[in-house]
């Protein structure tokens, strides 16, 4: 079977072909991206109407390269899959729109996929695959969650964050910084020549006793520090505090992420999103797993922040494993907001 995958949830337009096999996981046989981080960075934050735009402008040339890539033709695709929600929602349309109307024109079915999903399946194109069951640390630009992942499909919310996302706590504080939009690898980047202990930031509900995060305080506590340096702070002071402030969120991703896996007694870690790029959270998370003998798995670092492929292999591994069916109707929804653990069987359009 041949999944032909469009992502437009945000500002990446990301197209794939995905393909089963008799036997194992389902194969990547090429995939493209175009990124409207430049267009965006110019207003400092997303643009919803810019992207949905782009969006347009970008699915057909980039189907277009994806099958020259794999050396297929629209005639092999069986199953055309896009990205349903959660994200902006005249930018899903855009996906939703070009995959339904190539589909009806093909006369074959289409799967709408939950975004997350294809974030927390996105390891199993790794060449170090994991294996169900496991935690997933799911972190990216708006969601900041740990699950307890069963097979496909079944998936058990054990905690999240009450406010902002690590991947905003990331942004957010690079704009304090003066790292334009999006911040997070910049401030990774910038962290690197800091010192992490330099100053004293929170790190909100560690000693919670639960599994949720907290991000929102944190900006203040960065912007705070931020006005004692005065108006001209020196380029050593600035990476010190990028530093601190990449070591507050590591370090309660990394003990929160610890906790989950200490409660649900599993043995692997899997972690996906736009903040699992972060070198620091790598290094700490690979030392802090092998002390305890467990194992973590990561996506390649170029399926980490948004793409189209991921969404291919969720909707592959949904159909293979009977969670989902195609629908050939053609009539589609979008769901802007919607939850992981709220996603249903079957048709795309749900009540
Ligand atoms: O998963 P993603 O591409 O988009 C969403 O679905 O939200 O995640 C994007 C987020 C942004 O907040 C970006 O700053 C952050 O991931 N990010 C990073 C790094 N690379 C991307 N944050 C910290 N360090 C990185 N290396
Ligand atoms: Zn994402």
């Amino acid at each position: 079977m041949n999944v032909l995958a469009f992502e437009s949830s945000c500002d990446e337009t990301g197209v794939a072909l995905v393909s089963t096999q008799a036997v194992g996981l389902p194969m990547l046989r090429a995939h493209a991206l175009y990124s409207q981080v430049q267009m965006h960075a110019a207003y400092g934050g997303v643009v919803p109407e810019l992207a949905s735009r782009d969006h347009i402008r970008r699915a057909l040339p980039l189907t277009r390269q994806v099958l020259h890539e794999a050396g297929a033709t629209l005639a092999e695709i069986d199953v055309v899959a896009f990205t349903r929600g959660p994200g902006l929602a005249g930018a899903l349309l855009v996906g939703a729109g070009v995959a339904c109307a190539l589909a009806a024109a093909l006369g074959k079915p289409t799967l709408g996929v939950h975004h997350l999903e294809g974030h927390l399946l996105s390891p199993f194109l790794s060449a170090d695959a994991p294996e169900f069951p496991f935690v997933a640390l799911l972190v990216s630009g708006g969601h900041t969650q740990l699950m307890r992942v069963d097979a496909v499909g079944r998936y058990t919310l054990l905690g999240e964050s009450i406010d902002d996302a690590a991947g905003e706590a990331f942004d957010k504080s690079a704009k304090l910084l003066g790292l334009g939009y999006p911040g997070g690898p910049a401030l990774a980047v910038l962290a690197t020549q800091g010192r992490a202990d330099a100053y004293p930031l929170p790190r909100p509900l560690l000693h919670s006793g639960n599994l949720d995060f907290s991000f929102a305080g944190l900006k203040t506590a960065v912007l705070t520090q931020h006005r004692k340096l005065g108006t001209a702070p020196t380029p050593g002071q600035l990476a010190d505090l990028a530093a601190s402030t990449q070591a507050a969120i590591v370090e309660v991703l990394v003990k929160k992420s610890l906790a989950a896996l200490k409660s649900s007694g599993l043995k692997r870690l899997v972690v996906s999103g736009g903040v699992g790029a972060n070198a620091e959270l790598r290094r700490q998370l690979d030392e802090a797993i092998a002390r305890r003998g467990l194992r973590v798995h990561y996506p390649e670092l170029a399926l980490c922040t948004d793409n189209g492929a991921m969404i291919g292999l969720a909707a592959a591994m949904r159909l293979q494993s009977g969670a989902a069916t195609a629908s050939m109707d053609y009539a589609f929804d979008v769901r802007p907001r919607w939850a992981l653990d709220q996603i249903d069987g079957a048709n795309p359009i749900a009540a």
